[in-house]
């Protein structure tokens, strides 16, 4: 790891995605603003940006774009200068780019950090932009490897480093090296991109970029890296960062077994652990087991309920007695006396489950 600061890097967020996959977490706040470890998922990547060197962000907004300048405003407070560019409909990924690019300072050799706003990434983000200058690439790629890269596009590279396919999703993947979500692009590629139009990287620029022989490197590291966009993997991402497996400077406390946020009443008799946070003012009651989970504010989880690996949101209640394993708990809903959600279960918000309805569900 270099860490090296890098002088005045501008940097693009990606954060106009619907987070279908989050829902109904994402009906009312944007995957990128959930509360992750104690602070809106975007804190941690803002620190991080900004502990390389990155000065200035401009975020690609479109789905419910006011949240984020009302969350993190001018950036004064993280040492960023932030600039809210926002699609009336949204333009994919590249078209997002792109549009967000005319609020760029740099000139056209300049390279630009492009940053997926879902992506939990230990890698070092200094190395790869001196990568991309050093070997003068159109594009630098973080590339990771995963055990089934199967559910991702997957893309091999050559001896060199040369990415030589962007390849989609196959069950028999050449490599187990995936697009890892953060990109240095040289600013006159970006310029490259059609303007105003919907446009995929994924789909469109890497590969056309592949195949004019323009070079698209790939940064290939072991370092920490998940992407959050299921709730498996959401709960996961706050549960390592409340560990400490991934270091945040974002963190609101010391790395530990568990986070509670102010006025957080939590019983001598129950058991909080596995990285869970509570949220402000919520309530956890004697012999009540918490692990691995993310409490949001006002909720209640009652005396002898067993909450694993889920989340329970905002002012939502857990009766005494139900079990909740791999759960999402929408806003305000509750769970009545000995109800048992397994394995993806979600209950929209709002939603009141009488007691005992449930062993074992899917979506109420
Ligand atoms: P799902 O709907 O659950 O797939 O999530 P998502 O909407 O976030 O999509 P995906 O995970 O594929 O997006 C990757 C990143 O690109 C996320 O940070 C999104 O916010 C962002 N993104 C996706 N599409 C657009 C878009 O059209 N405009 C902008 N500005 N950002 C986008």
């Amino acid at each position: 790891m270099t860490e090296t600061p890098l002088p005045d890097l501008e940097a693009i967020l990606l954060v106009g995605g619907q987070g279908t996959r989050l829902r109904p977490l994402t009906l009312g706040t944007p995957k990128p603003l959930l509360p992750t470890a104690g602070v809106p998922f975007l804190a941690h990547q803002l620190a991080r940006a900004r502990s390389f060197g990155v000065r200035r962000i401009v975020f690609a907004t479109s789905y419910r774009a006011e949240m984020f300048s009302e969350a993190f405003g001018d950036g004064a407070a993280f040492g960023l200068s932030l600039e809210y560019m926002t699609e009336e409909t949204p333009l994919g990924t590249g078209g997002a780019i792109r549009n967000a690019a005319q609020a760029l300072t740099c000139g056209p050799d300049a390279p630009v950090l492009v940053l997926n706003g879902d992506i939990l990434s230990g890698h070092d983000i200094a190395d790869q932009v001196a990568t991309h200058v050093a070997r003068k690439a159109a594009v630098t790629l973080h590339l990771t490897e995963v055990d089934d890269p199967s559910r991702f596009g997957c893309v091999p590279t050559d001896e060199t480093g040369r990415v030589t396919a962007f390849l989609e999703k196959t069950p028999n993947p050449v490599t187990n090296r995936i697009n890892a979500g953060c990109y240095v692009f040289t600013r006159s590629v970006i310029d490259t991109i059609p303007a105003g139009q919907v446009v995929s990287v994924e789909r469109e620029t890497f590969p056309g970029l592949i195949e004019d022989g323009a070079l698209v490197l790939g940064y290939a590291d072991a370092s920490y890296w998940l992407d959050v966009g299921t709730p498996a993997a959401f709960v996961k991402g706050s549960r390592d960062l409340v560990l400490g497996r991934l270091v945040s400077p974002a963190l609101p406390g010391p790395p530990g077994d568990f986070l509670a946020l102010p006025g957080a009443m939590i019983s001598a008799e129950a058991k909080v652990a596995g990285g869970s946070v509570i949220g402000a003012r919520a309530i956890v009651e004697s012999g009540a087991q918490v692990s691995g989970s993310v409490l949001g504010d006002d909720c209640v989880v009652d005396s002898g309920a067993v909450v694993v690996d889920s989340v329970v949101g905002i002012g939502a209640r857990v009766h005494s007695g139900a079990v909740l394993r791999d759960v999402i708990v929408g806003d305000g809903a509750v769970v009545g006396p000995g109800n048992e959600l397994l394995a993806g279960s979600r209950v929209w918000p709002g939603v009141v489950l009488p007691e005992s309805a449930i062993r074992f569900s899917s979506d109420i």
